[in-house]
């Protein structure tokens, strides 16, 4: 997976990606990411990236030519859908703006999104870009969540270290990312390590049985129930497939 970040803020990214599992792999070749400072390709002697807002309103917008020029720089070729130019989205990469008027993003957005072997990941900034970003450059929108950041970075990280999680080798056991909360559509139930006894409170004792079967039922009650306490919309939107009362 190759991912392009164009920002106007690259040192932002240096620590998150230079840790944990996104260094591992990144080490491993599984991964690689590209930031591109969209300064350097702002109008003009001084490289302006913004401007105000037609029609006058608070605060300053991304204008288009720099976000167009570094997408199609990246990508070296048209990608903005002018009125006269003829442009083969179904060949893209995703082309992702990062804003909070985007469809949220879920794990199943996640795994869709690590199926491609590139993405583009644009971060907006002050109040906004101009629509023609949005309507003839971007394929794709995405939020982190119904709250406003200050731009589209942090949400590009918390969305390049979810899809990585998810590319197959990347966590050096396979079965993790799987049993992760969402995944499965439920919250992950408790878990338990060592020590037994701690300052007198013990771990189930069902957990130290050995009983595989009773185990993953006993995981799976907890994760319902957690699930019901927690975010009963999850419940909610399972498929009947996964109906928790069918005793799958
Ligand atoms: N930029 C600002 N807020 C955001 C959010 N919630 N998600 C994605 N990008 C953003």
């Amino acid at each position: 997976m190759h991912i392009d970040i164009i920002t106007l803020f690259p040192h932002m990214f240096q620590g998150p990606f230079e840790e944990g599992i996104l260094r591992r792999a990144r080490e491993k070749g599984l991964l690689s990411i590209a930031l591109h400072d969209l300064r350097a390709f702002g109008v003009g002697k001084h490289r302006q990236v913004d401007d105000v807002p037609y029609g006058g309103a608070p605060g300053m917008l991304l204008r288009p030519e720099p976000i167009v020029a570094a997408v199609e720089s990246i990508l070296d070729r048209p990608v903005f859908r002018g009125a006269d130019t003829a442009v083969e989205v179904e060949t893209l990469p995703p082309i992702i703006l990062l804003t909070p008027q985007g469809r949220p993003l879920t794990q199943a957005v996640v795994k869709e999104l690590a199926r491609h072997d590139r993405l583009v990941l644009i971060c907006g900034r002050y109040e906004g870009v101009d629509e023609r970003v949005r309507e003839f450059l971007v394929t794709d929108e995405i939020s982190i969540g119904d709250y406003v950041l200050s731009g589209g970075e942090l949400a590009a990280m918390v969305l390049v270290d979810a899809v990585t999680r998810v590319l197959p080798g990347a966590l050096g056991y396979e079965r993790g990312a799987e049993e992760d909360s969402f995944a499965s559509g439920l919250l992950e139930g408790p878990q338990y390590t060592r020590p037994p006894e701690f300052r007198g409170r013990q771990v189930p004792d069902v957990l130290l049985s050995g009983h595989h079967e009773r185990i993953a039922a006993w995981r799976r009650d907890q994760a319902l129930k957690r699930t019901r306490e927690r975010r009963p919309d999850l419940l909610e939107k399972r498929t009947s497939s996964e109906d928790p009362s069918s005793g799958e």
